[in-house]
């Protein structure tokens, strides 16, 4: 485990320079520009992503005095880039980004893998959460794989999510909770292909498009971790950020980005060929990439 601030008194000091600023560590909102210009950039085929995303976090870090803390839940299926983005959130918003001591991530397996054992969970949890929001106001909670996580762990989460609950001796309305899953992620690729369908571009699909099956999708899903958990009834999500399915040519992007990464040369028959080589669905079109761009570093070494 991490422990923020060893020592008494810097913990406050060195937190508030967490979040650091384009050039100087400052808290505020002057990352924007520059994660909106990396997404841009970098992050393909999801424009209801960058544009959620950038709405949560700009609201929030302009806000001094936020009401309630951040928390946004990403859904999608997988390699469409969820573990991609939140990282390079985190990696705006904190100096030495998923390192920082200020950033607590959880995956269900490594932290919580017996379901015997869920009430202790359940006490580590809660302790974990208020001690490291005692310690820095400004700390990021990533829930990776709720879809894994037991239904009723993420229950002990919500005293500290909501704008009226009090939470003793922190300052826990400067927090980020991300939520990120599967869940939703088949819906999501249905309603996209019907949308295709019915010629709608994906440019043009909004998240009243999407939103609905996504909160049905997870809230009645009983391997959901957020099975009729409370965070979905009261509304406690402030953003809900759906990641389409990936089309070939967005993959194509990915394996010249990943040729680029890696040094090599960016041979167009080997873009093509390691987009080629991976599955899409539905069986008729071949339209989305069924694995994202998951696959894609790894497919590459076969090329070369
Ligand atoms: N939309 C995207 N734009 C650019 N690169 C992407 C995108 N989606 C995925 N990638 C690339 O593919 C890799 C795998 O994606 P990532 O780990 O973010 O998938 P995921 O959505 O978290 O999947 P899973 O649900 O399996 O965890 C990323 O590291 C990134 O290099
Ligand atoms: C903070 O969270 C980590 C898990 O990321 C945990 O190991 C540690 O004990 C927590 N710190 C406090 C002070 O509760
Ligand atoms: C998605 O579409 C497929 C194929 O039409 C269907 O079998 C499946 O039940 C749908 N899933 C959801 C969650 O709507
Ligand atoms: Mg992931």
């Amino acid at each position: 485990g991490r422990t923020a601030g060893s020592q008494a008194g810097p913990a406050v000091l060195s937190c508030r320079v967490a979040f650091r600023g384009c050039s100087s560590p400052s808290a505020g909102p002057c990352i924007c520009p520059c994660l909106e210009f990396d997404l841009a950039t970098n992050l393909v085929g999801q424009p209801l992503v960058r544009q959620q995303v950038m709405k949560g976090v700009r609201e929030f870090l302009e806000n001094p005095n936020p009401v309630k803390p951040l928390v946004m839940s990403f859904h999608g299926s997988t390699g469409t880039g969820k573990t991609y983005v939140s990282s390079m959130l985190i990696r705006y918003l904190f100096q030495r980004g998923l390192q920082s001591p200020y950033v607590h991530h959880f995956s269900p397996i490594v932290h919580f893998p017996h379901a015997e054992q869920i009430e202790q969970y359940k006490e580590s949890l809660k302790h974990w959460i208020q001690g490291n929001l005692t310690n820095c106001g400004r700390s990021a909670f990533l829930f990776d794989e709720m879809d894994k996580m037991h239904p009723g762990l993420i229950d002990v989460i919500i005293p500290f999510l909501g704008p009226s609950w009090v939470v003793y001796g922190t300052n826990y309305r400067k927090a980020i909770f991300i939520f990120i899953s599967n869940a939703g992620g088949e819906q999501i690729n249905n309603v996209t292909l019907a949308l295709w369908r019915a010629r709608k571009d994906r440019e043009e699909i909004s998240l009243q498009d999407l939103e609905p099956a996504i909160s049905k999708a997870v809230f009645e899903n009983p391997q959901s971790g957020f099975w009729k958990s409370g965070i979905i009834n009261e509304h406690l999500i402030d953003f809900v950020v759906p990641f389409l399915p990936l089309k070939h040519h967005h993959v194509k992007q990915c394996v010249v980005s990943e040729l680029v990464q890696q040094g090599l040369e960016v041979r167009p028959g080997v873009v093509q060929e390691v987009a080629d080589s991976i599955p899409y669905f539905p069986e008729e079109e071949k339209l989305f990439s069924s694995t994202g761009c998951k696959t894609v570093a790894s497919r590459i070494s076969f090329f070369f």
